[in-house]
């Protein structure tokens, strides 16, 4: 059944398949998120916000990070999988509603190209970060998406699902281009840092062709209603993505640090 809104789209899968979807995207990135947040910023005694924190690892692990003398709060408009976070404040509510005080860091991954209107959820995140703090974003860019190598039925498939995605983020009111996009959305409050755009090109079978398997199961009947891509281009697609003969640029993933201007 179509829900027709703007909400997060993954909110009518059933918890079971958005954990395994979650916990296998957070497999993938969080060595290179950890990295990034490590890098930008001695973590010890910092004040830090994860932003749709999603089931909760890089937030346990900030909490680790940051110790007794600092504090996380993690931030999520649905907290069904952040119940066993301990030392960690968890809070449900959107960012763009929440009333908190700034924050040293406040990251956020994959999570405003959930919301419609990016440009008053980035505003929001930079208005939580203190002046001199630094906002970290990870963001995908879907536009880049389109099938490498493989039999030309289950290439043609891949090509249009990811013609689907687009076109569903779209309709949405969605930025499926956000991740190349934060570099010049984020305005003159923010000095960038470092920006960095990097492309997911996937052989089937691998950890992050699977992820985007279950993305695909689990969206199925919103890329159909697209009319871009039909049930057979889903089932094709399920085919290239475990299939070891076929590659495919899956999406880049954009990634900025930015400090907080004084005033
Ligand atoms: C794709 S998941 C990513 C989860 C996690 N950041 C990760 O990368 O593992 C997006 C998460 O952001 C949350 N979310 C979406 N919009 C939000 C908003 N405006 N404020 C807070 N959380 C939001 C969703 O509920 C979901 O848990």
């Amino acid at each position: 059944m179509s829900d027709g809104g703007a909400g997060y789209i993954f909110e009518a899968t059933a918890n079971s398949s958005e954990l395994e979807r979650l916990q296998a995207l957070e497999a993938i990135f969080d060595p290179a998120t950890r990295e990034l947040l490590a890098s930008a910023l001695e973590l010890g005694g910092r004040r830090v916000l994860e932003v749709g924190a999603g089931a909760g690892s890089i937030a346990r692990w900030l909490g680790e990070q940051v110790g007794a003398a600092g504090q996380v709060v993690a931030l999520d408009t649905n907290v069904r999988f952040l119940s066993e976070l301990s030392g960690v404040e968890v809070i449900e509510g959107s960012v763009t509603a929440v009333e908190l005080p700034p924050f040293d860091l406040v990251h956020a991954r994959y999570v405003a190209v959930h919301n419609a209107d990016p440009g008053a959820f980035l505003e929001a995140l930079v208005r939580l970060v203190a002046p001199g703090g630094l906002l970290v974003l990870e963001e995908p860019d879907f536009r880049w998406s389109r099938a490498l190598a493989g039999p030309p039925r289950l290439c043609e498939s891949f090509d249009r699902v990811h013609r689907a995605v687009v076109e569903m983020f779209t309709r949405r009111g969605m930025d499926p281009g956000i991740g190349s996009g934060l570099g010049s959305a984020l305005g003159p409050s923010l000095e960038l840092q470092t920006l960095q755009l990097s492309p997911h090109v996937e052989r089937g079978g691998s950890a992050l062709s699977q992820m985007m398997w279950l993305s695909t199961r689990a969206l199925a009947e919103k890329y159909t209603e697209t009319g871009c891509a039909d049930e057979s281009d889903i089932a094709h697609y399920e085919a290239f993505s475990h299939s070891p003969e076929c590659w495919g640029l899956y999406y880049a993933t954009g990634s900025l640090v930015g400090r907080r201007r004084a005033s």
